[in-house]
């Protein structure tokens, strides 16, 4: 699978042409849990530009506008400053940079929380301005009535148990959950309540690996895991963290490179460059015609 690439002589940025590829779909993705069983993992990961869309696309099944854009891209402290303006302008620009992925959205702290008719209004102006195919929101049995309003009226929804980062000041940090039998209980059934809700995917994040599993086999909806276990129907991972932008990540990523020390490595070839006078060379200079 490959996207095709237009250069714009304006800018000499190269755009994405929509290649002869089809999107997959919401109904797609929830076909691949038959009978409890999953054949086809759905790899997914988060993205918040156009251009990393444009990197991950062929390769993901779902990419996620997730609101740890907060800490990733903003630099916040957490999820919690998170606006709604900020979400549908970076899953815009997922969505332009993408042709393959399912693009779910995430619903930021505050724009859902107190009723369904306020969660439909934020989820629609989310859709409508972006293109996303799909919502994610954040808590079990509480929010069920909401992903049940949602779903009747045709917005696709991800729900998110285990730890959810937008309640960090109600859990006092990001530790992972299920480690007691209430914790391991109340996951399970958050799981189930929005399942029955009709979500159709349930991120199961930061929980203890045999209540993962549990919540998995309870729900016939797929489960995306992210420090949960492979078992899940899916995983997720932030995308910087995979890729080793960070110097500390939680113990569940696995650092597939480490792509800070190669940024910082050539920011400081430039710079000496730069201070050497041998940036720019002849080639990146334009001299007058002869
Ligand atoms: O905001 C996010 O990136 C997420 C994932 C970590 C699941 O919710």
């Amino acid at each position: 699978m490959s996207t095709t690439f237009q250069l714009d002589t304006s800018t000499s940025r190269a755009n994405p042409t929509p290649a002869p590829m089809r999107r997959l779909t919401v109904p797609k993705i929830r076909a691949r849990k038959k009978d409890g069983v999953t054949q086809e993992p759905v790899a997914m990961l988060t993205a918040y530009t156009a251009r990393q869309a444009q990197l991950l696309d062929p390769h993901c099944d779902m990419l996620l506008v997730g609101d740890s854009l907060g800490q990733v891209i903003y630099g916040l402290p957490s999820t919690v400053p998170v606006t709604l303006e900020m979400m549908a302008n970076h899953a815009a620009a997922v969505v332009r940079g993408s042709y393959h992925s399912v693009v779910v959205v995430d619903m930021p702290f505050g724009a859902y929380e107190t009723s369904p008719e306020k969660a439909y209004e934020s989820a629609a102006h989310l859709m409508k301005f972006s293109g996303a195919a799909a919502v994610k929101l954040e808590g079990g049995e509480v929010m069920a009535e909401t992903v049940n309003f949602l779903v009747n009226r045709g917005i696709p929804v991800v729900g998110h148990v285990g730890l959810t980062p937008q309640a960090v000041n109600v859990l006092g940090g990001y530790m992972a959950r299920g480690r007691s039998d209430a914790e391991s209980a109340k996951i399970v059934n958050d799981a189930k309540a929005l399942d029955e809700a009709g979500a159709f995917a349930i991120v199961v994040e930061g929980v203890v690996e045999p209540i993962a599993i549990e919540a998995t086999k309870a729900v016939s909806c797929l489960t995306i895991g992210i420090g949960a276990s492979a078992q899940c129907d899916g995983q997720v991972l932030v995308t910087e963290d995979m890729l080793g932008m960070f110097e500390r990540v939680p113990r569940f990523v696995k650092r597939y490179e480490e792509i800070a020390d190669t940024i910082s490595a050539t920011a400081q070839r430039y710079a000496k460059d730069v201070r050497d006078r041998t940036f720019p060379g002849e080639e990146q200079t334009y001299q007058p015609k002869s």
